[in-house]
């Protein structure tokens, strides 16, 4: 059967048109386009005023954990529907010296969690419960995330790295045409008071060039800046976050977020084609995933099949398919759930998956035990490298875009709606998208499963980029996607980032395709193949730094499908 495609214009390419008024150079989708150079540092983001931030770190000496950090608090201020304080990510490292690490904020479930808090009194799944509104919210860990990587690896001055976003509250910034629209039409949709108010002129929508200010959130970012964690985790803005839980029928407690600890964990690695794979590790399924699919796909010649070719994108799609299932069925929070992160990320494994891959024909996804169920696209990605070669790849999200629509009155972030995240509930598992396996249901203090997959590229010991991207599960497909371009396509990073990308989640059995990623006549070979195909749409926004192997230069790649990405040097 033929499925419907698509064919809206492409917003990216609208985007790039408008981004060209507002921001530096912005590439356009598809084209040959050279990145951003810098011989010093640079940082990737999507909100250019935030890699402004992150770069004057760089210019007063920060090094790139410290410009992370500063860039994350900005894009709590400056690009609301993903940058946060209220909901939680992940840091890949890599030193100078080779050396990695990676940093889990991920938000945890409160306490008073459990495998059936989403059964309504009829004991019936409410996914509305899971999804939306007070009981969706997990514990933030973002600030306690960035407080121990600056801990650790920083070396500039705390209150430089949160006092530029303080100053971007409260005396405001000028709204872009598209951060207009988009705050314009969650404050039509959403109906909690405080949220309104925060993303309004006394109820009056903002317009482009107007300057927007958010008091409340400049008060609690100087909190933060004053007492780093504790002046979010304790005290006044702790006060105000457990105080809206309680009126709006939420379970985080005051305990809940005095209890809340980033932790510190050994990325994922991975070896593909000569170049070192440094991912995130579990509760991210992400890193396991990209290193099982790379596996899968080194003993193909891909340069040959052609990018985006039918032979390529169909063997693309059965390591994708392969590796999806391997995520329903084991991965969840290590301190939880058994995770068998070796076995998975083997060659051996890769073998006995890819021996099952027909090269002409598509195989078929059952839900036997297992099944996928929704994951918000809305996250965000930002890329930096230091003139040391210091890497940080840094993703976090608040789950849905503008996460769960409630801004803490009188703290003025939003929160998130992570415990979405979790299954569903224990034996829900259906052919209509709910996961009831048990890995990863929903227990005090378990994080939930992600897909982000903030990775570094290096080789020969030396580093080679720093990938990544937004987009809920096609997270793991986009990163791979951005990979294979540079490895085995040697695009630039700024080709490999603009190029078409492709979706295939094992579940749904589909495979999708950007607009203007596959012609009419690759789609139908496909189908001839077997695959439901889809086309239409953009995937990610994977701000992406790599270095330039002949003279070291940091080059920087903003994705032109996000119309404010910018990439800046130092
Ligand atoms: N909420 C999106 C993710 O964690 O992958």
């Amino acid at each position: 059967m033929r499925s419907a495609r698509s064919r809206a214009p492409s917003l990216a390419l609208l985007f790039t048109a408008l981004a060209a008024l507002t921001a530096p150079a912005v590439p356009v989708l598809g084209q040959s386009v050279e990145p951003i150079r810098s011989t010093g540092g640079m940082v990737a983001s999507q909100q250019w005023i935030a890699s402004q931030v992150g770069a004057d770190v760089l210019a007063a000496g920060g090094n790139a954990v410290d410009a992370a950090i500063a860039t994350g608090f900005a894009l709590a201020v400056t690009h609301p529907t993903a940058g946060n304080i209220g909901g939680g990510g992940f840091m890949v490292i890599r030193f100078p010296n080779g050396q990695t690490t990676a940093i889990d904020f991920r938000e945890k479930a409160p306490l008073a969690a459990h495998p059936e808090m989403w059964l309504d009194e009829n004991g019936a799944y409410s996914a509305t419960m899971h999804h939306r509104g007070h009981l969706a919210v997990g514990v933030p860990g973002t600030v306690a995330g960035f407080d121990k990587a600056h801990r650790l690896y920083g070396r500039a001055d705390w209150n430089d790295l949160v006092d530029p976003s303080v100053d971007l509250a409260a005396d405001g910034f000028e709204l872009s045409e598209a951060l207009a629209r988009s705050i314009g039409g969650f404050a039509r949709r959403i109906e909690y008071e405080a949220s309104k108010a925060a993303f309004t002129r006394n109820g009056t929508a903002y317009e482009p060039g107007d300057t927007w200010k958010q008091p409340d959130l400049a008060r609690t970012l100087q909190r933060i800046r004053d007492a780093r964690s504790d002046g979010f985790y304790r005290g006044e803005t702790a006060r105000l976050l457990a105080q809206e839980m309680q009126r709006g029928g939420g379970i985080i407690t005051e305990e809940d977020l005095d209890r809340y600890e980033a932790r510190e964990r050994s990325p994922v690695t991975g070896t593909y084609r000569g170049y070192e794979v440094i991912s995130m590790p579990p509760p991210s399924s992400g890193g396991v995933a990209i290193i099982s699919m790379l596996n899968m796909l080194e003993a193909y010649d891909l340069r040959a099949m052609g990018h985006n070719s039918p032979e390529y994108i169909h063997h693309l799609a059965e390591a994708m398919r392969r590796a999806f299932r391997d995520r329903a069925a084991y991965l969840a929070d290590a301190d939880f759930a058994d995770v068998p992160v070796q076995k998975l990320t083997s060659k051996e494994h890769a073998e006995w998956l890819r021996r099952s891959i027909d090269p002409e024909r598509a195989s078929v996804s059952h839900p036997s035990d297992v099944d996928s169920g929704y994951e918000s696209p809305e996250t965000t990605h930002y890329s930096v490298v230091d003139a040391d070669g210091m890497a940080v790849s840094v993703t976090y999200t608040l789950e849905s875009g503008y996460g769960s629509g409630i801004v803490v009155p009188g703290a003025g972030f939003l929160l998130n709606n992570e415990m979405g995240d979790f299954n569903a509930g224990p034996g829900l598992t259906n052919a209509t998208g709910l996961i009831g396996t048990k890995p990863n249901l929903a227990r005090p203090g378990q994080r939930m499963l992600s897909s982000m997959s903030p990775s570094i590229l290096a080789r020969d010991g030396k580093l080679f980029a720093v990938v990544g991207t937004p987009g809920g599960r096609t997270i793991i497909n986009t990163t791979l996607q951005v990979i294979l371009n540079l490895i085995d396509f040697d695009m630039n990073v700024q080709e490999a980032v603009n190029a078409p990308r492709i979706h295939h989640q094992w579940l749904p059995d589909r495979i999708s395709i950007e607009e203007g990623g596959a012609t009419d006549e690759t789609v139908r070979r496909l189908e001839e193949m077997g695959h439901r195909v889809g086309v239409g749409g953009t995937q990610g926004s994977a701000n992406s730094i790599a270095v330039d192997p002949a003279t070291g230069e940091r080059l920087g790649a903003p994705d032109p499908r996000s119309p404010d990405a910018g990439a800046r040097g130092r």
